[in-house]
């Protein structure tokens, strides 16, 4: 006899949504999670508290900028950083809580604690064996470490340690110029920090359009942030609470140093399957540090599922939350079904930073012929009345067919405009699909549109 139908190892975006799918459709479901609160990285210390702080220095950015320019005028604030934290953990508990209430209302027991797989449908936490039909794996990621780099979260630190800093440094250096790099780095420039990046690269977001990089570095550059691209860190040395970063340039061996108040590690994230126990079972993990998994999200042990960070694909909430409801359908006997061209990207900058299918690198590489449907911000009248006419839609279609291939948007709302262009991709519509579809005036998804025009006869205010 089993306790469950299935049991979920992790409570994040992935084992959450798995888990009250899998309650949706009449499976009885646990989910084992050993951190004090639901919810995973993204709710903890990723997506969330990340956002949070996003907003609450650009709202300062934009008191102290643009509030004058539009006739608000009186004492600018100045940051209260504690209360600032204050607001940040705030939104955190109440969105971790969200989540028990959601378990709660769907009937889904929380087994609090670490867990490893036993045996075949066992799944072991604390004393306790509880026995489950399927098991599914949801176990996340941790940050990668950098050989020489110690983070004590203090002085040199993780996203984690970012997000609950006890002062705006005086001055911090950003390893890595990926998404988590840049979007803590704009919160601390934002709030008066000197902010350096060091990127090993000789561009930043590796794997987005390169058009989109350039434009936002520019920006980012403009906003006081300061780049040292093609460097390679080498080590970091701490001492009474300073650190100094060691790199070298990778065009001409060149060594040099930076001093910090602060130091952030932001190099990627990997799989995280400690104390699991999948190897001992026979699971295979590839040598990437992923549970392999085939189209069906089956590991290559009998009745053991996995899904998000810990395997294959971009280490994102959606793509692990879609995840999550396709495998439930799967084990409910359903057809569990993810799209993984139409997986959308977001960079929560300022512009703003979104995109969806095909590179132009990669059509580029792939022999594709494409066309380019391009429209400035500039031309997007409600962009300019709200001083956000940086930036441009860059749609790409095939040549032949006008499908749509890819869109690349960096500019106001880039996180919201880019779902229209995953819905249509999700039609598999044409760049004329939405070029004839009227666009409420004024808004910011006029440039979108103005871009699928601009893949035909021409976009109307360029
Ligand atoms: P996780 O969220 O990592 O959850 C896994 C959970 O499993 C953890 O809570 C862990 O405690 C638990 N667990 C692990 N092993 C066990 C075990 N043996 N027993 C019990 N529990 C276990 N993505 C976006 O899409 N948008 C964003 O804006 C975004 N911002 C981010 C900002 C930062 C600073 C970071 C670090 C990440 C961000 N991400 C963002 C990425 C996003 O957080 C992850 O892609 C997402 O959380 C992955 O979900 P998951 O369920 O696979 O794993
Ligand atoms: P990342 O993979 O986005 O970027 C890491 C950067 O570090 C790369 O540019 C890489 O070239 C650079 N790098 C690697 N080694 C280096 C070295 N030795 N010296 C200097 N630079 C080096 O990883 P990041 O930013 O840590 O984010 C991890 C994951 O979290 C990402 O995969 C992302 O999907 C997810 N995330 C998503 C967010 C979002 O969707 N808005 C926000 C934050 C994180």
């Amino acid at each position: 006899m089993s306790d469950y139908d299935v049991i979920v190892i992790g409570g994040g975006p992935g084992g959450y949504v798995c888990a009250i799918r899998c309650a949706q459709l009449g499976l009885k479901t646990a989910c084992v999670e050993g951190r004090e609160t639901l919810g995973g990285t993204c709710l903890n210390v990723g997506c969330i508290p990340s956002k949070a702080l996003l907003h609450a220095s650009h709202m300062y950015h934009e008191a102290t900028h643009n509030f004058t320019k539009m006739g608000l005028m009186g004492k600018s604030p100045s940051v209260d950083f504690s209360k600032m934290i204050e607001y940040k953990d705030n939104v955190i508990e109440q969105n971790t809580k969200g989540i028990e209430f959601l378990f709660k209302k769907n009937k889904i027991d929380w087994i609090k604690g670490w867990g490893s797989i036993a045996g075949e449908g066992q799944v072991k936490v604390g004393g306790d064996i509880h026995n489950a039909k399927s098991i599914v794996i949801a176990s996340g990621s941790e940050p990668s470490s950098l050989p020489g780099v110690e983070v004590d979260e203090k002085t040199v630190v993780s996203s984690t340690g970012a997000l609950a800093l006890s002062k705006v440094p005086n001055s911090l250096v950003v390893i890595g110029a990926g998404v988590i790099g840049l979007e803590m780095g704009s919160v601390y420039a934002r709030l008066g920090s000197e902010v350096t990046v060091v990127e090993f690269l000789d561009h930043i977001t590796p794997g987005m359009d390169k058009e989109l990089g350039k434009t936002l570095q520019r920006s980012l550059k403009k906003q006081g942030l300061k780049f040292v691209m093609g460097a390679a860190v080498q080590s970091v040395d701490t001492s009474k609470g300073k650190a100094k970063v060691n790199y070298k340039l990778r065009k001409n061996d060149k060594e040099a140093s930076l001093d910090a108040d602060v130091v952030l590690l932001a190099t990627g994230r990997k799989p995280f399957t400690d104390g699991l126990g999948f190897e001992a079972l026979g699971g295979k993990i590839s040598p990437r540090g992923q549970i392999e998994t085939d189209a069906h999200w089956r590991t290559s042990v009998s009745g053991i599922y996995a899904i998000g960070d810990v395997i294959d694909g971009p280490m994102l909430a959606h793509k692990a939350e879609d995840e999550g409801m396709a495998v439930a359908d799967v084990i409910a006997g359903n057809h569990g079904h993810v799209n993984y061209g139409v997986i959308p990207g977001v960079i929560y900058t300022s512009p703003e930073v979104a995109n969806v299918g095909l590179t132009e690198e990669q059509l580029k590489e792939a022999g594709v012929d494409y066309k380019v449907g391009k429209f400035s911000f500039m031309g997007n009248g409600r962009a300019k009345a709200v001083f956000q006419g940086e930036g441009f839609v860059k749609l790409l279609a095939d040549a032949k067919t006008d499908k749509i291939l890819g869109c690349h948007l960096i500019g106001p709302a880039a996180g919201e405009l880019i779902h229209e262009i995953c819905v249509a991709m999700e039609f598999g519509a044409s760049a004329q699909d939405i070029a004839l579809t009227c666009h409420a005036h004024p808004t910011f998804s006029e440039a979108v549109r103005e871009a699928a025009l601009a893949c035909g006869d021409g976009a109307i205010h360029a």
